[in-house]
């Protein structure tokens, strides 16, 4: 194919703006799909996608178009639409040159619609803006269309219209694509350079790749930048949008390799070549820094090897996540996992259990922390004197602490301006400072705010959409660590410390935290035969305390007369339940207890 001839485009946009509908359109259109019910969402491969209806990883889908009287070939790279996932969203830009900018006319521009933009201008790619679903009731074309003027200085002539449910001037897209999108810039007489955007499993690993220089056939021998492992290339294809074969992939196409790599193999963001002929490496990628941090363990225990399986097959398709062993005494063993986001560990957690069939417990997020440590000794014994923690069991002793430091997120809240002051008051809660606001519409503003990432790991979003009758919309990026009062939160049962429950937290809200979980202690730990006090404290001080005074149990009390099998199967039980005890200074802790307060939701 000529270069000239190929578009490599994407479709960016908030979530629920109709981006698989929209590419469902243009396959339906350019003939690459049939027209049928069962189509909805082609792009959308993973399970858990077509569950929430959300793009995870990004998929590629090539098309041919005619137009005026030529074909065309346009290779869609569709890119995940919320902020979590933005590493998977800056590669599969850079295998793009244009961008179609998709808004809902009922919704406008919202926080991700922004992000995204921005994220586009910084790969250098056209924008192509376009206004979806104008067939709503509640469309409001005229506003929508002036916001995209004001906020992207996209003119309005050049902003198109259209429904892409019911197909409305879906056709004039791809004509727009080919009038306004750049062909790709690149040579097919160089040495072979090839970018490896992404990679699957099925059956065997398939690597998706866009070639930026030469040629690719199957029987090369080919190999990586990064890792310097050679392969053999077994068959080269596209994707239309199942895989299709095709006998060589030239500059300037997006499709499909499959070496003979094993899936740990292949990295995203890779640069590959022909063996011997070495050349420069395309754009470098930042490896993704997880932010988030919780445990995950199998319910039972017992299913520990299939578990761990399951885990290192899911990690090994997403690069964003981090995985390290960890145990519990409360849960057994299980790991310890790093996130981009909140989004990406609800996504993994519901891939490990639809995909997988794993059952597991998750434990409340949190996040890494950095922590100067001061003394000649401390720093050689921990090996550096930055250290960063996430984990409160590996958290140092207070007097070797310079100064600790906490990750900080910029983020971006749409919401109706008559939310304006709760929405506030929850900002300023979770310790954030307004950095600026404005106005989107007269009825809706933008706010940006700096954060501590730790405040909206947990419920923040929730509590957004609460205060906005579901209309508030939040976008965040990482932004850097700054110095912050960070103190270890332990819990103690007749004054022994439970190390599993110490919180890290900063100290403005580690007497809310205490209380909370002292509350659910108790609530979780019958009368014994002992005073059981329950404590929350950072160095001496006790910031909470919950009492449970003494009971002598007596398990037949409650029963009348002398029904013998009844008490028997009741001491039975509360043997059972024995098993599932946790002494803590002679205190029999049941595990429920310690998993009320470690269990997410
Ligand atoms: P993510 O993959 O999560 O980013 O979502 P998306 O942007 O791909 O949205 P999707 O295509 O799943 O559409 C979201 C919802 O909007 C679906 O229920 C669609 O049926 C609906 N939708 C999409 N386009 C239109 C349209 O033109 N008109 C109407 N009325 N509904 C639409």
């Amino acid at each position: 194919y000529e270069t000239r001839l190929i578009r490599n485009f994407c479709i960016i946009a908030h979530i629920d703006h109709g981006k698989s509908t929209l590419a469902d359109r243009l396959l339906e259109i350019t003939g690459t799909i049939p027209k049928s019910k069962e189509n909805r969402q082609v792009l959308d491969k993973l399970e858990v996608e077509r569950e929430r209806g959300i793009t995870v990883k990004a998929a590629a889908a090539s098309m041919f178009y005619e137009y005026k009287n030529e074909k065309y070939l346009l290779n869609l790279i569709d890119t995940p639409g919320h902020v979590d996932f933005s590493t998977e969203v800056a590669r599969s830009l850079s295998a793009c040159q244009g961008a179609i900018l998709l808004v809902d006319a009922s919704q406008g521009i919202q926080a991700q619609t922004v992000a995204n933009f921005l994220l586009a201008c910084d790969s250098f790619l056209e924008v192509l803006a376009v206004i979806n679903k104008i067939d709503l009731k509640d469309a409001k074309i005229n506003k929508t269309l002036e916001q995209i003027t004001k906020e992207f200085g996209i003119p309005n002539e050049n902003i198109l219209k259209i429904s892409a449910k019911h197909g409305t001037n879906c056709t004039s897209i791809l004509d727009q694509i080919i009038e306004k999108l750049p062909p790709p810039v690149c040579d097919r007489q160089q040495n072979l350079r090839l970018l490896v955007f992404d990679s699957y499993y099925e059956s065997c690993p398939i690597v998706i790749v866009a070639v930026m220089d030469g040629v690719i056939r199957p029987g090369d021998k080919i190999q990586s930048k990064l890792t310097t492992k050679t392969y053999t290339v077994l068959e080269t294809g596209i994707f239309a949008p199942e895989r299709m074969r095709a006998e060589a992939l030239y500059a300037g196409q997006v499709g499909y390799v499959i070496c003979d790599t094993k899936i740990s193999d292949t990295v995203v963001g890779d640069t590959w070549h022909h063996l011997g002929i070495d050349v420069k490496s395309l754009t470098s990628f930042k490896i993704p820094r997880p932010m988030v941090f919780a445990g995950f363990y199998p319910i039972d225990e017992s299913n520990y090897n299939q578990f761990e399986q399951s885990i290192e097959r899911l990690s090994l398709n997403d690069t964003g996540v981090r995985v390290q062993t960890d145990s519990n005494p409360a849960f057994g063993k299980g790991f310890r996992l790093g996130f981009l986001g909140l989004l990406h560990m609800e996504i993994y957690s519901q891939r490990l259990q639809s995909e997988f069939g794993q059952q597991i417990i998750t434990t409340i997020p949190g996040v890494a922390y950095k922590c100067k440590i001061i003394g000649k000794d401390n720093i050689k014994q921990h090996g550096s004197d930055l250290l960063l923690i996430s984990d409160s069991m590996k958290w140092p002793d207070t007097n070797i602490i310079q100064q600790c430091y906490e990750p900080m997120v910029l983020g971006q809240i749409v919401s109706p301006t008559i939310c304006s002051l709760p929405l506030k008051i929850l900002c300023t809660e979770r310790r954030g400072v307004l950095i600026e606001e404005y106005s989107i519409d007269e009825k809706r503003t933008l706010f940006k705010y700096k954060l501590p990432l730790a405040e909206i790991v947990y419920d923040f979003f929730d509590q957004l959409k609460q205060i906005t009758s579901g209309y508030g919309t939040f976008d965040y990026e990482d932004s850097d660590y700054e110095a912050a009062n960070i103190v270890k939160l332990k819990i103690l049962i007749n004054q022994e410390s439970i190390d599993e429950l110490a919180v890290l937290c900063h100290s403005a809200r580690a007497k809310a935290i205490g209380q909370d979980i002292v509350s659910k202690l108790r609530e979780n730990i019958d009368r014994q035969q002992y005073k059981i006090t329950i404590q929350a404290c950072v160095h001496s001080h006790v910031l909470a305390r919950e009492i449970i005074q003494p009971y002598k149990k007596d398990v037949g009390a409650k029963l009348y007369g002398g029904d013998k099998t009844r008490l028997m199967k009741l001491l039975k039980r509360q043997e059972e339940g024995k098993e599932r005890m946790r002494q803590i200074a002679n205190i029999e802790v049941p595990r429920q207890a310690i998993i009320s307060v470690l269990k997410r939701n």
